[in-house]
C-alpha cells in the first residue's frame, strides 16, 4: 500500500480525500527536521507548503519517494532537478489559492497606505488621536506591476476599479497580454520604477527576480513610493527596503513573504511604516479548500500513474 507523509497543513477535506483513496496516511506537522529525514525513506508521496525544503539532502534520505506534492502553487522550496533526475515527479496547484493572493496583495496594499494596522494597535491600547495616521487616495494614483501573470493579472484588473492606472513590466508575455487587461506595457524595470506611486511584485523567486527591487531602483524610484510583496521574500531586497524606508523614499510597505520563513527577527519588524503578514496569502477558507483537495487528487493520480494536470 502507498504510503503518504502530510508536513505541513492542509484542509481536512485534503486529507479526507487522501484517505478515501485506501492509502495509507501520516500527518506530521511541523516535524523536525531530522525525524523527516529518518522515516521518508517508508513514504511513496510527501505533501508540503513552503517551509517543508525539499533538496539534495532531503531526496538522499527519501529512497522510496515517487511523488512531491506542493499543495500551494512556488515551488521555490523544492529542487525540481533532484527530483527530475530520480523520477520523482512534483505536483502543485497554481490556480488554487490566486484570488486569495490577490485579494491579500490589495489588502496590504490599501491597509499600509491609510496606516490601519498601526492605528488599530493604537486605539486598543486605549489611546485616541487622528494625527500621525493621515494616508493618501488611490484615485488618480499609478500602480507598477511586476509580473502580469495569474495573480498580478488579477491585481491589476481590479485596481483599476479604484481609479488607478496600471502599468506593467513582465518580458516573459505577449502584448496581447497586456491589452487583454488594459494595462501600458514598460518595456524596462526602470521605467516602471520611476513612473509608479505603487508598485506590487508578483513574480515566482528566480535568480533573476530575486532583490530586483532594492537600493538602485528606490533610488530612482518617486519619493513617497509605496510597495507590496505578496510573491515571495527578497523579490523586494530586504536591505534595500530597510534603506529605502530610512532614507524616506519609500512612504509605506506592504509584506506577506520574508527571506527567512518562520521569521520573527526580521528588522523589518522594526519599521513602523512597513506592515507584515506571516505568509497569509493563501490562507482563506476558500483557497485552503480548494489547494488541499487539489493536492490530494493529484498525489493520487500520480502514485496510481495516471495524467496529472499539474506535474
Ligand atoms: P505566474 O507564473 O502566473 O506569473 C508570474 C509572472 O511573472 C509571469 O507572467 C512571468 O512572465 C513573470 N516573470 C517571471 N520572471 C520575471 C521577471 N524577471 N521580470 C518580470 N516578470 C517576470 O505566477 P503567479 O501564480 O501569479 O504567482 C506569483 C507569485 O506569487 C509567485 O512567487 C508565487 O509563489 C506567489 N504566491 C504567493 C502566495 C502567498 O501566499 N503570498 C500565494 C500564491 C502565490
Ligand atoms: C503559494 O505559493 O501557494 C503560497 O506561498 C501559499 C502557501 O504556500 O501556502
Amino acid at each position: 500500500m502507498n504510503k503518504i507523509l502530510v508536513t505541513e497543513k492542509i484542509a481536512e477535506k485534503g486529507i479526507e480525500a487522501l484517505k478515501a483513496s485506501g492509502m495509507h496516511v501520516d500527518v506530521e506537522l511541523g516535524i523536525e527536521r531530522d525525524k523527516l529525514l529518518t522515516i521518508i525513506k517508508n513514504y511513496d508521496a510527501i505533501v508540503v507548503r513552503s517551509v517543508t525544503k525539499i533538496n539534495e539532502e532531503f531526496y538522499q534520505h527519501a529512497t522510496n519517494l515517487k511523488v512531491v506534492g506542493r499543495a500551494g502553487n512556488g515551488v521555490d522550496n523544492i529542487d525540481m532537478e533532484g527530483a527530475t533526475k530520480r523520477g520523482i515527479i512534483v505536483v502543485n496547484t497554481p490556480e488554487a489559492n490566486t484570488v486569495s493572493a490577490a485579494e491579500h496583495t490589495i489588502g496590504l496594499l490599501i491597509a499600509s497606505c491609510r496606516n490601519i494596522p498601526q492605528a488599530n494597535t493604537f486605539i486598543k491600547n486605549r489611546n485616541w488621536d487622528r494625527s500621525g495616521f493621515k494616508g493618501v487616495e488611490l484615485l488618480g494614483k499609478t500602480l507598477g506591476v511586476i509580473g502580469l501573470g495569474r495573480i498580478g493579472s488579477l491585481v491589476a484588473t481590479r485596481m483599476q476599479s479604484f481609479g488607478m492606472k496600471v502599468i506593467a513590466y513582465d518580458p516573459y508575455i505577449t502584448d496581447e497580454r497586456f491589452e487583454k487587461f488594459g494595462v501600458e506595457k514598460k518595456e524596462k524595470l526602470e521605467d516602471l520604477v520611476k513612473e509608479a506611486d505603487f508598485i506590487t511584485v508578483h513574480t515566482p523567486k528566480t535568480e533573476e527576480t530575486l532583490g530586483m527591487i532594492g537600493e538602485k531602483e528606490f533610488k530612482a524610484a518617486k519619493k513617497g513610493v509605496r510597495v507590496v510583496n505578496c510573491a515571495r521574500g527578497g523579490i523586494i531586497s530586504e536591505d534595500g527596503l530597510v534603506w529605502g524606508i530610512k532614507e524616506g523614499i519609500v512612504a509605506s510597505a506592504g509584506i506577506d513573504v520574508l527571506v527567512d520563513e518562520p521569521n520573527t527577527t526580521s528588522p523589518l519588524l522594526d519599521l513602523d511604516n512597513v506592515i507584515i503578514t506571516p505568509h497569509l496569502g493563501a490562507d482563506t477558507v476558500e483557497a485552503q479548500n480548494n489547494v488541499g483537495v487539489t493536492i490530494a487528487h493529484e498525489v493520487i493520480s500520480a502514485l496510481k500513474g495516471e495524467m496529472v494536470p499539474n506535474a
